[in-house]
């Protein structure tokens, strides 16, 4: 497999022989677009244009140590593939121009020098109204449209979604796992003990990390949260599919739900928010809360850290909460 870098002479090798290069088309520069963990992701702007190149390897980018499924990028693609029947969904998100499937690199339209929404997670933060309603329209528009009665495609995801079970269902609750939370905010680790004592607790996780598994019958973004939002000068657009799956809404509003409460964003919005999903698709309401109490336990105290600004006080009040909610 051809290991893509920034190098320009390299780059060009590539893309000429992919053919992507139009007549004349020289590369002027490159630049890393934003923050990622999982994949090597470049700008490349030449003398006629700018776009995304986009490769997933058998590892995490970030941590090279850690394995990670090859082919992501091309489930990645399937999603966009899947989306362009619906006008609503593929405006807005990035177009797929070009995909080299033996090397899963795809290259993608540049949305500019967008920001995501990960700073919602500061203090004093809150994503306008209207940006959130987006958001929520899009949701919502692609669990209706892409059905297993709207399409005979189906992407199962499976190694993506059991890499994924792991960090949400497993490892936060095994009782050595490595990661010293007291490193992360100073008391935290003995709250996360706390729960890892809980049997009952740990048995419910466990079958709904089962439901995560089981295909579904819409199609799921299915990594719903602020680094998946990009606000670009004007427009909010939707990135970065690589963990879509036919699965359940409720894992996907549920995950949507608790990022917003550990961002803190306001309960009358978040309200509102949920209500207008649900004036477009069915939820089990209950059941989606269980899930935002896994994401909000598994982000606290598990390995896929976010930048949270809350204390320890609200965290643990979180952990608490979502606690209580799964031993129901
Ligand atoms: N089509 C695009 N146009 C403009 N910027 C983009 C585009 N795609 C990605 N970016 C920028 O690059 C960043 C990383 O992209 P992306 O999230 O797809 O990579 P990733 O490796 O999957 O990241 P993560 O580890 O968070 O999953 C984004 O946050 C965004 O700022
Ligand atoms: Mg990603």
């Amino acid at each position: 497999m051809i290991k893509l870098n920034n190098n320009i002479a390299a780059l060009t090798t590539y893309l000429q022989a992919q053919k992507w290069l139009n007549n004349n088309e020289s590369i002027k520069s490159v630049e890393k677009p934003g923050e990622g963990n999982m994949n090597f992701t470049l700008r490349v702007i030449t003398n006629q244009r700018s776009f995304i190149l986009k490769q997933s390897r058998d590892y995490v980018e970030k941590y090279p140590q850690v394995a990670a499924p090859t082919e992501r990028a091309l489930r990645e693609a399937e999603f966009y593939e899947l989306i362009q029947t619906v006008p609503q969904l593929k405006e807005m998100m990035p177009n797929l121009m070009n995909l080299d499937k033996q090397n899963n690199v795809m290259l993608m339209e540049d949305l500019g020098s967008g920001k995501d929404y990960s700073n919602l997670y500061e203090e004093g933060k809150y994503i306008l109204e209207e940006d959130l309603y987006t958001v929520i329209d899009f949701i919502s528009k692609l669990h209706t449209s892409i059905t297993t009665e709207t399409t005979d495609k189906k992407i199962t995801n499976r190694k993506m979604r059991e890499l994924n079970h792991e960090h949400i269902f497993i490892y936060p609750y095994l009782d050595d796992n490595g990661i010293n939370l007291d490193d992360i905010l100073p008391g935290l680790q003995k709250h996360a003990t706390l729960l890892k004592q809980d049997e009952k607790l740990k048995s419910n996780v466990l079958e709904l990390g089962k439901l995560y598994l089981e295909d579904g019958n819409i199609l799921l973004h299915g990594d719903y949260f602020p680094n998946s939002w990009l606000k670009t000068k004007s427009e909010v657009k939707i990135i970065d599919p690589e963990f879509c799956f036919f699965g359940f809404a409720e894992f996907e509003i549920g995950v949507t739900i608790a990022h917003l409460k550990m961002a803190k964003q306001s309960d009358e919005i978040v309200k509102k928010a949920l209500k207008l999903y649900k004036d477009k698709c069915s939820l089990d309401d209950q059941l989606a809360e269980k899930f935002t109490a896994i994401e909000i336990i598994r982000r606290i105290i598990g390995l896929a850290q976010l930048p949270l600004e809350i204390g320890l006080e609200k965290r643990v009040e979180l952990l608490n909460e979502a606690h209580k909610t799964l031993i129901k």
